[in-house]
């Protein structure tokens, strides 16, 4: 078996991430997790730094450590999602405060110091505005190059989500995503056009349901909230798992298809703030930046994401 993957998480939960979390954590085998760190975006930073102590207490793992960061974009006013993910964050679901605390550093000086001192390669998932990973690519460039590769839920070749151009975490801070875009690596970017292929369907609802341990039982009103919001605004068929399918990814890689593509993101402050140009068929001549997936095995991926649910207890069905 692979030695497990050193990798860090940054997001800012939101149900969806809050989901990205619990399966990191189930898949304790296959990540060294040396730490999450956490942004405003779906809802302000003391809920979302709260909402990832809360994963980790429910997943049992008192170890995690995780760091607070940016409340808010570089250049812009934090646009929040509470409609989406609801006041808290956590929509659906009150869960009693963490027992557990946040680390006393800043995000970004923990991103930094550990990609400048960790022995080996790590990957690094993001799953929220990139404000934070941004911010510490300016500071020490030379983390990149302890960057074994980036994994980033965002952007849309087509519809936005929060806009009719843009998908919410590019949209929230476009200037934190060119600078990832820009920074020389290649970024495998899974955007809306994979996540709403991943949409929570009722009969898998029932699947969770039958599971009864207490992770299952906590995240399944919460994914019932959830979708119930997306078939509203969004015609699809249920809940979009976004950033869970960052981790889907990591533990399979089978699972996704895309191509190598040039991609710019729009950082102007007109209509199409926060777009994802790409450059699907190389029109513009430019060097590749991005992995773009368009692609997932969205029952797979369901299956993936049971039988990590499934090792918090209970049977999967
Ligand atoms: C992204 O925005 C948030 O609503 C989700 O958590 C996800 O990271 C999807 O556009
Ligand atoms: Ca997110």
């Amino acid at each position: 078996m692979n030695a497990p993957l050193p990798l860090i998480l940054d997001c800012d939960p939101g149900v969806d991430d809050f989901v990205a979390i619990l399966m990191i954590l189930a898949a304790s085998e296959r990540f060294n997790l040396l730490g999450i760190t956490v942004s405003g975006g779906n809802v302000a930073l003391r809920y979302t730094a709260e909402n990832t102590l809360k994963a980790c207490e429910l997943a049992g793992r008192r170890d995690v450590k995780v760091y607070a960061g940016c409340p808010g974009p570089l250049l812009r006013t934090l646009a929040i999602e509470d409609g989406v993910h609801g006041e808290t964050g956590l929509k659906g679901i009150t869960l009693p405060p963490s027992t557990l605390k946040l680390q006393p550093e800043h995000a970004v000086d923990f991103l930094i110091e550990t990609l400048m001192t960790f022995p080996q390669k790590v990957t690094l998932a993001t799953t929220a505005p990139l404000t934070n990973v941004a911010l510490a690519i300016v500071r020490e460039p030379r983390i990149l190059d302890n960057i074994e590769e980036i994994v980033t839920m965002g952007g849309s070749m087509h519809l936005g989500n929060i806009t009719p151009a843009a998908e919410y975490n590019f949209y929230a801070d476009p200037e934190a995503a060119h600078i990832l875009y820009t920074c020389g690596k290649k970024i495998t970017t899974i955007g809306i056009d994979v996540t709403h292929q991943a949409v929570v369907s009722l009969e898998w609802l029932e699947q969770l349901k039958h599971l009864k341990n207490p992770v299952a039982k906590t995240i399944f009103p919460m994914l019932h909230a959830f979708r119930e919001y997306d078939m509203k605004y969004f015609e699809v068929g249920g809940g979009v798992l976004h950033d869970p399918c960052v981790i889907g990814y990591l533990l399979n890689r089978s699972l996704f298809k895309g191509k190598d593509v040039h991609v710019e993101v729009d950082t102007s402050f007109s209509l199409t703030r926060g777009r994802t140009v790409v450059d699907w068929w190389h029109k513009r001549g430019l060097p590749i930046n991005a992995h773009v997936f368009n692609e997932v095995n969205a029952e797979e991926f369901f299956d993936l994401l049971l039988g990590l649910l499934a090792r918090y207890g209970g049977e999967a069905p």
